[in-house]
């Protein structure tokens, strides 16, 4: 079908399917809907924030097949087949690791950028590039905290990448 100026139509919704937090959701959605809000407005995720929604801030910040994304840059349909963690997805029954240190270094002040935070510093210790304060400040410098809580959020995510090394020692030993 053709548009009055002769491009081709989009449909009104297409077909899309993601595995959201370990559950398969099959929706409709408009071609121009963006993950943040398929996640937000549809499935309730409110979790995610939406701050500046043009990839400049982070507080959208979700893990897509392993790699952390500025939700709000990326269109549902493109993301059809993926599987997606938001914040709500991180913990089974008790905390996630980083949830727990971002507690105990009290790591946020309002909270907004926190879910960003927290979501991007996840995927960073399963990437294995942080080794230094400065690596994790390099790594994160896409997520925005306009409160100043930095210091805090760099020793939360010091703290289980301490943690997890050792537990690699441990291991390997
Ligand atoms: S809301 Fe997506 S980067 Fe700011
Ligand atoms: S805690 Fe307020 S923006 Fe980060």
């Amino acid at each position: 079908m053709l548009s009055e100026s002769g491009s081709p139509a989009l449909p009104d919704t297409i077909p899309v399917t993601l595995t959201v937090n370990g559950q398969e959701r099959r929706l409709q959605v408009a071609p121009w809907t963006t993950l943040l809000d398929l996640l937000r407005e549809e499935l309730d995720l409110t979790g995610t924030k939406k701050g500046c929604d043009h990839g400049q801030c982070g507080a959208c910040t979700v893990i897509v097949d392993g790699k952390r994304i500025n939700s709000c840059l990326a269109l549902a349909v493109q993301k059809d087949g993926a599987h997606v963690t938001t914040i709500e997805g991180l913990s089974s029954g008790s905390l996630h690791p980083v949830q727990a240190a971002f507690l105990e270094h009290d790591a946020f002040q309002c909270g907004y950028c926190t879910p960003g935070q927290i979501m991007s510093a996840v995927a960073l210790i399963e990437e294995g590039r942080a080794r230094s304060r400065d690596e994790i400040r390099e790594h994160m410098s896409g997520n925005i905290c306009r409160c100043g809580a930095y210091a805090n959020i760099v020793d939360a995510v010091e703290d289980v990448l301490k943690s997890k090394s050792s537990s690699f020692r441990e291991a390997a030993e």
